[in-house]
């Protein structure tokens, strides 16, 4: 119960109108879970709200923690990259997270990613779930598990579904998703990063070419 209590889901603070500026305002004093007390700041999303695509990840790192943006660490950084190389105008995309608030364990002075849990993951979903009916992409790219899982639930096997148009019927009627991986996966990827990268600028160009 005290569980719950902390826990509320992020719904009773997501206006019901006013598009993604209004969600933007509002984001900041969201107490869905407990992940805002730690953080410095919510990191919402970045790009226009009448982009045609929408890439979802998982949770905001360390740097955009400190920025206050989404993707401008090193993942973000490789995304960014992959997305230019892709053929995919920057102008064109609507960058998001599953989750608002970085994560972390502290270990001495640094602060360490922890994956967020399935609670922390209902209670964030109401601000996604938001963002997608305003901005209604052509396309949503799924960057993960985290997020595949987040918006189409736990039987998406990113491994086994990767770089696959995928249509589903949602509230607003059938809608295109493509899960891919993350992209802090290939920066995990070591001696195997430059396939792993080729890999996700190929899933990349199937959004390009989907759109
Ligand atoms: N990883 C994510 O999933 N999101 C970010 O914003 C940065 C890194
Ligand atoms: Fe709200 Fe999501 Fe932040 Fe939790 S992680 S406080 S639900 S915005």
């Amino acid at each position: 119960m005290a569980e719950e209590l902390e826990r509320p889901g992020a719904e009773q603070w997501v206006p019901e109108s006013g598009g993604i500026a209004a969600l933007r305002r509002a984001a900041p004093g969201c107490r869905g879970c407990e992940l805002w007390e730690p953080a410095t700041q919510v990191v919402f999303s970045s790009g226009s709200a009448h982009a045609r695509i929408v890439m979802v990840g998982e949770e905001p790192g360390d740097a955009e923690d400190l920025a206050g943006e989404p993707f401008v660490g090193p993942a973000g950084k490789l995304l960014r990259r992959a997305i230019e190389e892709a053929g995919i105008a920057m102008e064109e995309v609507y960058l998001t997270n599953a989750i608002k608030h970085f994560s972390f364990v502290q270990r001495g002075k640094r602060r360490i990613h922890r994956k967020p849990d399935l609670a922390q993951m209902v209670a964030c979903r109401p601000w996604l779930e938001a963002e997608l009916r305003y901005v209604d992409p052509d396309l949503t790219v799924l960057l993960g598990a985290s997020a595949a899982r987040q918006v189409l639930g736990p039987g998406i096997k990113v491994t086994q579904q990767r770089g696959q148009v995928l249509t589903r019927e949602t509230t607003l009627g059938e809608r295109r998703f493509i899960p891919t991986v993350h992209p802090s996966s290939i920066l995990r990827a070591r001696e195997r990063r430059h396939d792993a990268y080729a890999a996700f600028v190929a899933d990349l160009k199937v959004v390009a070419k989907a759109v």
